[in-house]
């Protein structure tokens, strides 16, 4: 295993590019098991959530072909099982996705139920409602869903939750089921536009992507085609969120600033200064910050990917926050972490109360999952010390290079082998 060593109190100056989104590229993969031939996915980041998703399509019988670093050729023409096994499925757990592609390809999936959670219960409950919406029967023993149709058929779903999941799942089941699907209490997330846009650039009628109605008319065939990935609105978030930790000043290239609305908000709210460009956002910080209320909820509302980050900054702003978890039920066990580094923070169910301090001391913390990951790479370069930063497996899940990256900015980051053994578990 290993870790980083990050010698913390450097302000993070310069630029960086973001890379492509993980959410998006993590259904945009499955979503290839529509095609009837080859597509070409740009832009694609590299990061251990795309290799084991496109380890399980080849398992499946696609051939995938790297192209270039950030380029991959996907040839889903002969698919030999519609059966995804535990081994892969158990280790992320966007591979439900698999469950509507397969089923609106093969009117047959079956998946092995996505691992345990690390952010509280993750149920599929409206993930299945759709399905069954759409005339799929669905038997879930020994640990597997196994979903049959003899048909597909367009349906009318109205989701009890907003659900980024759900939503894409059903939009993926639905776009080759006969006659049209409309999924309303949509999610509205920039990855749900992507996936829409992908499926659509390859020949499906999918309309109202972004808005909380999706209207899909089912087609006979997708093609292939080239598609480039959007830029991971929460890997810029990190950054935004890094900058202003740390005081610095970074131009953050290749995004979509309205995707960062809710955080430059925000961050300005707080004081620090947001210039937005036509596609990059520049944070600049140079005072302690003043401390907020912040509430999670779904897009367009303040991320909760980015909650972790958040709490992390406002740990040493100059008075009392309040940050309200609305989406997950788990989501502050990284905090324990945050405290032994010095932070004052009461956690109460689905509230924490933050005091803010004047600084952060480095010290040995781990990732509890990939956000509370980046939130401990964030803490140790605010903070005064040294800080290691262990179980890097939930970061390389989802940041490209965070390491390189944050170099390129001045930070002092180097990572190490490791000799302590690793705990286990899953993540999002
Ligand atoms: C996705 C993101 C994750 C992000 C989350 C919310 C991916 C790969 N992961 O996860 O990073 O934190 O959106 O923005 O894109 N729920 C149900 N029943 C369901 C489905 C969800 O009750 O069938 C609940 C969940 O328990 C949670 C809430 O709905 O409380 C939101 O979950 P959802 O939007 O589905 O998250 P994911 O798609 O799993």
């Amino acid at each position: 295993m290993e870790k980083l060593i990050i010698k913390g109190g450097k302000p993070l100056n310069g630029s960086i590019s973001i890379s492509g989104a993980k959410n998006a590229v993590v259904a945009i993969i499955p979503a290839a098991l529509l095609i009837e031939g080859k597509c070409v996915i740009e832009n694609v980041p590299c990061i251990d959530d795309v290799s084991v998703i496109t380890d399980i399509l080849s398992q499946l019988g696609a051939k995938i072909r790297l192209i270039n670093k950030h380029t991959i050729e996907i040839d889903s023409t002969n698919i030999e099982t519609c059966k995804a096994d535990h081994t892969m499925v158990s280790k992320m757990r966007a591979s439900y996705y698999l469950m509507g592609a397969l089923l609106g390809r093969f009117n047959h999936a079956l998946v092995s139920m996505p691992g345990g959670c690390d952010l509280g219960p993750r149920p599929v409950d409206q993930h299945l409602k759709g399905f069954r919406a759409l005339g799929a029967k669905i038997d879930d023993d020994n640990g597997y869903y196994e979903l049959t149709a003899d048909e597909l058929v367009g349906g009318h779903i109205f989701f009890d939750i907003v659900s980024v999941g759900a939503t894409i799942n059903v939009m993926l089941a639905a776009v080759k089921a006969h006659g049209i699907t409309i999924i309303e209490n949509a999610a509205k997330e920039p990855h749900i536009v992507d996936v829409a846009n992908f499926l659509n650039s390859m020949g499906a009628n999918i309309k109202g992507a972004g808005t909380d109605v999706i209207k899909i008319k089912g087609v006979d065939c997708l093609k292939g085609g080239t598609y480039s990935v959007t830029p991971d609105y929460v890997e810029a978030g990190t950054y935004m969120l890094m900058t202003a930790g740390t005081g610095g000043n970074v131009l953050i290239k290749d995004v979509i600033p309205k995707h960062l609305e809710s955080i430059t908000a925000k961050l300005k709210e707080i004081g620090a200064t947001v210039n937005e460009y036509d596609d990059s956002i520049q944070v600049i910080s140079t005072k302690r910050l003043a401390p907020a209320r912040v509430k999670t909820l779904p897009y367009p509302g303040f991320p909760t990917d980015l909650q972790p980050l958040i709490t992390t900054l406002l740990s040493v702003s100059n008075g009392t926050s309040i940050v309200t978890e609305a989406v997950w039920e788990s989501r502050f066990r990284y905090v324990d972490e945050l405290r032994r580094m010095g932070a004052n923070i009461t956690v109460e169910k689905s509230v924490a109360v933050i005091e803010g301090i004047e600084e952060l001391s480095g010290c040995p913390v781990k990732s509890h999952d990939l956000r509370a990951g980046a939130a401990m790479v964030m803490a140790g370069l605010m903070a005064n010390g040294t800080t290691e930063v262990t179980e890097l497996q939930y970061i390389d899940r989802g940041y490209e290079d965070l390491e390189g990256k944050l170099t390129s900015l001045g930070a002092d980051i180097r990572r190490i082998e490791d000799k302590t053994p690793s705990t286990t578990s899953k993540a999002n």
